[in-house]
């Protein structure tokens, strides 16, 4: 197996050092994915539809990031409103109800306003109980640290139920005349509830197995000081939207694409060998990759470093383009829903995004 180069920034390798959370101490509970759900509005905009609105065309968008195209949402469908689809199928598929929630961690850089939270709106929606619900901004790395999250309070023995959604919208932050930003993004939504491992979900039949599931570790990291490869500048505090901001359109995602392209592949790589290396696996232990779906050569490089055969990772990037923090569970419901991940597989989990930040997770699913 090749080393994975540690990653350079203007702070130096020695700081970059991550501080990982690693393998959780033992406690009487383990994590269970007992339901998954997602969404994907039907509105499409194909490659043909972009040629129309940027001096782009099929084949190098194809040929570049193997996006087909993208799903977006329709007016007066909000970033709560897509996760609140894939919110229900999760609760559907666990045999729960919004009554049954214990607690709702919303992953997304596109919530409907800055507040009230997205994870409030969406527990209204719910109808779900008064129970702690919040935001949580980690980029496209949202979902897996959210999940982190949850993991440690199923762990801890405080909630049984957690909802852990990451959702997008991000077309109207994209900036259609930028060909090397509106090539990529997509709107989209997916959900798992997390529950304890001995609980067995209601739809299934079968019991809990000595294959029971778990979370096995998490690496997490955040290097701000690569911050400026991906940016959204306008709406905040340090820059409140003007007419001068919007007319430089810094309301827009922005990003420098080739760095954050080399970043990626070996971040990527790096926290995935950290949950292998922390759980005595190879790659040949893992039967899921699914890694963040920015670009189909950054997925390709990942599995080509660790040799991995492609029919091991799930892709759907060709279909979604990039939904940021909704990426990573979107394929992972696709592939628990066509049956390709089944009880007892290991499942890793990957992804990196704006900040930069990155990680990984691994679990029996
Ligand atoms: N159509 C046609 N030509 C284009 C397009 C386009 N849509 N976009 C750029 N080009 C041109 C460039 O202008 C450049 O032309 P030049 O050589 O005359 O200067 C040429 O194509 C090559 O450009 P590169 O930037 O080298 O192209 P690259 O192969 O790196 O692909 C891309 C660009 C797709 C943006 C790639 O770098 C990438 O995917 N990077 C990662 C982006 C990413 O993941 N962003 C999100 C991260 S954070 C998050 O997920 C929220």
């Amino acid at each position: 197996m090749n080393p994975v180069v540690p990653s350079e920034t203007s702070q130096g390798s020695e700081k970059t050092k991550p501080h990982a959370l690693g393998k959780p101490a033992a406690t009487p509970f383990e994590s269970r994915i007992l339901g998954t759900g997602s969404y994907l509005p039907p509105k499409l905009l194909t490659n043909t539809d972009l040629e129309k609105l940027v001096e782009t065309n099929d084949a190098w968008i194809v040929e570049r990031t193997g996006i087909r195209q993208r799903h977006i949402a329709a007016d007066g469908e909000y970033t709560s409103d897509v996760g609140l689809v894939a919110a229900k199928l999760a609760l559907e598929a666990s045999g729960l109800t919004a009554n049954d929630v214990d607690m709702i961690i919303f992953c997304t850089v596109s919530g409907d306003q800055p507040t009230p939270s997205t994870a409030c709106v969406l527990q209204k929606k719910l109808g779900a109980r008064n129970v702690m619900s919040f935001d949580l901004n980690a980029a496209c790395t949202g979902f897996v640290y959210g999940l982190t999250i949850a993991d440690q309070f199923i762990r801890s023995g405080i909630y049984e139920h957690i909802l852990v959604v990451g959702a997008e919208v991000l077309h109207p932050f994209v900036n259609y005349k930028d060909r090397e930003t509106c090539i990529l993004f997509g709107d989209g939504a997916g959900a798992v509830i997390l529950g304890r491992s001995n609980a067995l979900p209601r739809t299934e039949s079968t019991p809990p197995s000595k294959t029971d599931s778990k979370i096995y570790s998490a690496h997490l990291r955040a290097d701000g000081s690569l911050g400026e490869l991906f940016t959204l500048r306008a709406g905040g505090s340090a820059m409140p939207l003007s007419a001068e901001a919007l007319e430089r359109g810094d309301h827009y995602l922005s990003m420098k694409g080739r760095e954050i392209f080399k970043h990626a592949v070996r971040t990527m790589s790096d926290v995935c060998q950290q949950a292998l290396d922390a759980n005595g696996m190879s790659m040949d232990d893992i039967d899921w990759l699914i890694p963040h779906q920015a670009n189909l050569r950054i997925i390709d490089a990942v599995g080509k470093h660790f040799g991995i055969p492609a029919e091991k990772v799930i892709v759907n990037v060709h279909d979604t383009g990039n939904t940021s923090a909704a990426t990573v569970p979107i394929a992972l419901d696709q592939g628990v829903r066509d049956g390709r991940i089944r009880r007892g597989q290991n499942v890793l989990l990957t992804a990196f995004g704006s900040g930069l930040t990155s990680g990984s997770l691994l679990l029996k699913y």
